[in-house]
């Protein structure tokens, strides 16, 4: 009996620790990105032994400045998961729908058999045509979608905006001037259409099953990233592998920083770009308009988030 515990012991043991070619994968798709992986042949360098280019079995659809860059980043710990180093924007556009699957696997990372690979295309959430596209290329696919605070989430997508446009030389405009048009709340306003998360929830429930949706929250994932991983670990199917020794928190930056095959590796600067102060007044006319949003979408996600 002991004998046969051992062994199963082992067995588990054995499933649980990464063969050396899934090391290997891991290391050699970090210093591969996609310009490099379809351009392989002309520059000489050929894909990993082993390896295949397939289509995602996992979509990290948004939302826009939910934390897509982090969590993605943060599932490339894992050394069963090969993530795509781009976004596709497959279903923004007509024409690359058209250039069809092919094309879009192609876009994919290489990967070893054993490994599952995930892309992130944060304009998927809030794009009408997406769910049914995705549903269209593969009806069980797994899809993650990472959400925070939706009044943060406006002030944050106006501010990447604001930083974009200011780089190109662009006029740029005061937060308050966007968000209030003739005394009333803009709700045109892009950034704040981007927040309504009910109205696209439902939208991708039209074509979903919930079960098949798991929604990282994004505001627990900055101050405590694993256990939200640990959640996406089970949901991918995924043994448990991301360990808290593989983040470290930099006081200077204020969030977490990854620590993974050797290396140690911070999310880009502009990620931590200081928000404005935004007019107390306007802020609260915005919170009230999002609240009951987030009711509705409470009741279509069956549960609750901490947001102010
Ligand atoms: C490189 O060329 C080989 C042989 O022509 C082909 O089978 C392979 O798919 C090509 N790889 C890439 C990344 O284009
Ligand atoms: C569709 O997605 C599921 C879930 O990730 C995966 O198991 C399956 O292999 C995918 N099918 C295709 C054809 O890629
Ligand atoms: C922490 O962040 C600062 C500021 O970006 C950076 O200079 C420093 O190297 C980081 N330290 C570690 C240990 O990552
Ligand atoms: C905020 O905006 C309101 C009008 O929307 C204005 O009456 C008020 O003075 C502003 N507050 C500050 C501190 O600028
Ligand atoms: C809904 O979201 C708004 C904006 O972030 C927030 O002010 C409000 O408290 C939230 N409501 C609930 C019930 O969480």
């Amino acid at each position: 009996m002991a004998c046969f515990l051992a062994s199963v012991f082992f067995l588990v043991l054995q499933s649980y620790a990464a063969p050396p070619e899934l090391l290997q994968a891991a290391v050699t798709l970090h210093t591969l990105d996609l310009e490099a992986g379809t351009s392989a042949n002309v520059s000489g360098d050929l894909p990993p032994p082993g390896t295949s280019k397939r289509a995602p079995h996992s979509i990290i659809i948004g939302v826009r400045k939910g934390g897509t860059r982090a969590l993605l980043e943060m599932l490339d710990i894992h050394p069963e998961v090969a993530v795509a180093a781009t976004e596709v924007h497959f279903f923004d556009w007509d024409e690359n729908y058209a250039k069809g699957f092919e094309w879009y696997r192609d876009l994919m990372p290489y990967s070893y058999p054993r490994q599952i690979t995930v892309e992130k295309t944060p304009g998927y959430f809030t794009s009408p045509l997406a769910p049914e596209r995705i549903r269209a290329m593969n009806s069980s696919i797994k899809l993650l979608l990472i959400l925070r605070d939706p009044a943060e989430r406006v002030v944050s997508d106006y501010t990447q905006v604001y930083f974009n446009r200011l780089e190109s030389h662009k006029p740029v405009q005061a937060i308050e001037n966007l968000l209030v048009r003739n005394g009333a709340l803009n709700t045109r306003y892009k950034a704040i259409h981007r927040s309504l998360y009910d109205v696209h929830m439902r939208n991708w429930l039209r074509h979903f099953p919930l079960e098949q949706i798991h929604i990282v929250d994004g505001d627990t994932l900055i101050h405590d990233p694993l256990p939200e991983l640990q959640k996406v670990e089970r949901f991918l199917n995924l043994p448990p592998r991301i360990v808290s020794s593989n983040f470290y928190f930099n006081q200077t930056k204020g969030f977490y920083c990854i620590r993974s095959d050797g290396r140690e590796r911070c999310l880009h600067e502009s990620k931590g770009r200081p928000h404005p102060a935004v007019n107390s007044t306007v802020l609260q006319k915005l919170r009230s308009y999002l609240r009951e949003h987030n009711h509705s979408f409470y009741r279509l996600v069956k549960r609750t988030f901490d947001w102010q």
